[in-house]
């Protein structure tokens, strides 16, 4: 997670050709390539290093190029900079390949094995699907069939993106396929939120500050809230949200793995596996719903018209490509029970969706308050926060009681801040920066074992198949709100309140 030794990292032979699948989708251009661009800027790659994208379409690398300065203008951290730019197009590469039809992959080693003269790259490869799901399959198999895979020279890793597999089954049968030719430690899973800056630092907070982790149990913490909320509506994606929602988007891979560092033991080492069983023992630990906690404590939304921003903005079944009674939810919030000796009566709730309110992904950990005597006996009391502010600002919020200069006697919330706005800062490392620069030195710490993903497919299968049954009527909360009423009834009822810092 945090890397110790830089020698120990620059020993590492990082050389290896880059394969982009998907080299002219937007992930391409929206996040790898800015990335690439910033490891380059950084100079975190290797000399032995150099980029292969692969697109259906004709196009010449010049061409290619220009397309990506556009996207890299609008989407990289980095001020874009001559010097800079050269060198990753010095390294570069548009290929044309339709990666379905299995007979163009020999030309592709044949191409890729030039570079490896070229670039002293042994062979060593980084495949990335940045595809649609429905082409993992393919790709991985035409791979395989034309001596492309692990057992020729080279390391082989191979990194996919989500959504891997739209149940346990289908996540299954994908991970058989992947294994045919692929080791489990070949294999980087995608979450995209375990490579942001405060998803990596909630570790170092925890095991790295005895004021909290001594604090860190269900004897002081009232109850955890993690709440992923985004200002955008389903933009051009609905081909996909339409078979995915909220659920399957966010919940059962980014808040699951959120959930699991905020709520895992220590491990007895920094090793990924030692890490990674952690976590996985956290989800492990999750109380399986009952049809009445099914009924009680999960709540779906769909947005309807509204305003963001102060400007109008349409409802989910009037977006491009939705069915006008679609029902497809865009809003979850859901009480999470974890049954273990640390956790056992300390709620998590969760809640994501679109088009609310305020963009911000936090995590908030209210401790629990003092009897009502003392200083508190005729004055309401501010519990304790501490706020993990993941995005757009990024740092720690942390809220205590002291006594106001101003008056003689009263108490007020003081709010210690060390967060930035990551925009104005505009110097945090992006998450794919941070993961591509791992998969490339093999340290899959910050990517998805499958047992954790068996494990959260296992929880989201039981309330995706409550969801089928259940008869939503939708919309039920307008744009620009921060989702359902009943979502805070299901605080309420706890006597307990959403936090929004
Ligand atoms: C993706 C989801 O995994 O995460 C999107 O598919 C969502 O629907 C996105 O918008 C949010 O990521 P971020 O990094 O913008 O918070």
């Amino acid at each position: 997670m945090i890397i110790e030794n830089n020698d120990e990292t620059k020993a590492k032979d990082l050389s290896a050709i880059m394969v982009i699948f998907g080299g002219t989708g937007d992930l391409t251009h929206r996040k790898l390539i800015p990335a690439l661009y910033n490891l380059v800027h950084d100079n975190l790659l290797s000399e032995n290093f150099a980029i292969v994208t692969i697109g259906r379409k004709t196009k010449t690398n010049e061409e290619y190029k220009n397309e990506i300065l556009v996207s890299l203008k609008q989407y990289s951290r980095n001020k874009i900079e001559d010097n800079v730019l050269e060198k990753l197009n010095n390294i570069l590469y548009y290929y044309e390949l339709d990666f379905t039809k299995v007979d163009g992959y020999k030309s592709l080693k044949d191409y890729l094995c030039n570079l490896d003269e070229q670039y002293k790259t042994n062979g060593n490869r980084l495949f990335y699907l940045a595809v649609a799901p429905q082409y993992f399959e393919t790709i991985v198999e035409s791979l395989s069939l034309n001596n492309l895979a692990p057992g020729e020279k080279g390391s082989k890793k191979l990194v996919i993106e989500k959504p891997f597999g739209k149940d346990l089954k289908t996540a299954k049968k994908l991970n058989e396929s992947l294994l045919k030719v692929f080791g489990e430690k070949e294999i980087y899973r995608i979450d995209h939120y375990l490579g942001k800056e405060m998803i990596q630092n909630i570790m170092v907070l925890r095991f790295c500050n005895p004021i909290f982790e001594s604090l860190w149990s269900n004897k002081y913490i009232d109850n955890i809230q993690i709440t992923l909320s985004e200002q955008y509506g389903v933009g051009s994606r609905a081909g996909y949200y339409e078979n995915s929602g909220a659920l399957r988007d966010m919940i059962q891979n980014h808040i699951t793995q959120i959930l699991s560092l905020v709520a895992m033991e220590p491990p007895v080492n920094l090793k990924t596996e030692s890490i990674r069983s952690e976590k996985l023992k956290v989800i492990h630990a999750i109380e399986e719903f009952t049809p009445e906690s099914l009924r009680d404590d999960v709540v779906f939304g769909q947005y309807g018209k509204g305003f963001i921003d102060g400007q109008p903005v349409q409802g989910y079944r009037d977006e491009d490509m939705v069915l006008p009674q679609s029902n497809t939810e865009t809003f979850v919030a859901l009480k999470f029970h974890i049954n273990n000796f640390r956790w056992a009566g300390t709620p998590f709730y969760v809640r994501t969706g679109k088009r609310l309110s305020t963009q911000a992904a936090q995590i908030v950990i209210q401790f629990k308050s003092f009897p009502d005597i003392l200083y508190f006996k005729d004055r309401i009391q501010e519990p304790n926060l501490l706020v993990i502010q993941i995005q757009p600002k990024v740092g720690v919020f942390f809220q205590f009681n002291t006594k106001d200069f101003t008056t003689l006697e009263d108490i007020v919330p003081t709010k210690m801040e060390t967060s930035h706005v990551a925009e104005m800062q505009g110097n945090t490392p992006e998450a794919y920066e941070r993961l591509i620069f791992d998969a490339l030195r093999g340290d899959a710490t910050l990517f998805t074992r499958w047992d954790e993903l068996e494990a959260s497919w296992t929880i989201a299968d039981q309330i995706i198949a409550h969801r089928e049954k259940s008869k939503l009527i939708f919309p039920n909360y307008d744009s620009g709100t921060m989702g359902p009423v009943k979502a805070f009834e299901l605080l309420a009822r706890d006597g307990k309140k959403w936090w929004t810092i």
